[in-house]
């Protein structure tokens, strides 16, 4: 199978020397992309600014902000058999960004922000992918009813719910703790572990998801 895996965070620039992002490390989504590449499976990674190395054998697409992954994602999708989208990509971007660095003038200073491209959610609705749909949600509370109302509005075969307000899994955590939701299926949690050994699992179940191809 050929796969997209997006990772990392996004960098939405306010002027030439800062930017707004998150504490995402990457370590999932490169943990998927070596989980893939040992399963024998071709590797699109597209990926934020990380500071860990990427997996020998992968095609690295590297990336800023979330429009960057964005146009990036919609010029390498159309070859893969599955995407998955384990980025955690900023959700606004400052509305104007400053072409020179801000100086210091007022007590208080407002950044008016926009929304940037949902990536996952373009997937089917813009990108008319037909292969196997994965994302993720990130929550704080109701973690399996915002996850299901996501997996669904998306358009995803598998979504990956993690519960971020737990300490020592999530974000910047070497290990994760996550529930699988499917469309027409009873949730699957995981036992907690290392990303490495979810990720091993997560790619043995999108192997399994394989769509049939579409018939022209
Ligand atoms: N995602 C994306 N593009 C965005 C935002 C999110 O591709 N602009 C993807 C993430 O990679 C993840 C999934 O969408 O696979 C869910 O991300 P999350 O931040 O949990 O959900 P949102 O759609 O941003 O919803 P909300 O912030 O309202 O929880």
């Amino acid at each position: 199978m050929n796969l997209l895996i997006t990772a990392g965070p996004t960098r939405e620039a306010i002027d030439p020397v800062r930017y707004l992002s998150n504490r995402s490390s990457g370590r999932m989504g490169y943990a998927l992309a070596q989980a893939a590449l040992e399963a024998g499976h071709g590797v699109t990674l597209i990926s934020g600014p990380v500071s860990i190395p990427a997996p020998v054998g992968a095609q690295v697409v590297r990336v800023e902000s979330a429009q960057d992954m964005y146009e990036a994602v919609r010029s390498h999708l159309a070859s893969q058999d599955a995407a998955i989208f384990a980025a955690a990509v900023a959700d606004y971007r400052p509305a104007q960004v400053a072409g020179q660095k801000i100086k210091k003038a007022s007590e208080q200073l407002t950044l008016q922000l926009e929304r940037t491209p949902d990536i996952l959610g373009s997937a089917r609705a813009v990108f008319g992918f037909q292969g196997v749909l994965v994302g993720f949600a990130a929550e704080t509370e109701d973690l399996l009813a915002h996850a299901q109302e996501k997996l669904h509005r998306k358009g995803c075969d598998l979504l990956i719910a993690n519960d971020v307000s737990r300490p020592g899994t999530g974000f910047d955590s070497e290990e994760n703790e996550v529930t699988l939701l499917f469309p027409n299926a009873a949730p699957r949690p995981l036992p907690r572990g290392p990303k490495t050994a979810i990720a091993r699992e997560i790619i043995r179940l999108v192997s399994g998801l394989r769509r049939p191809p579409s018939i022209p």
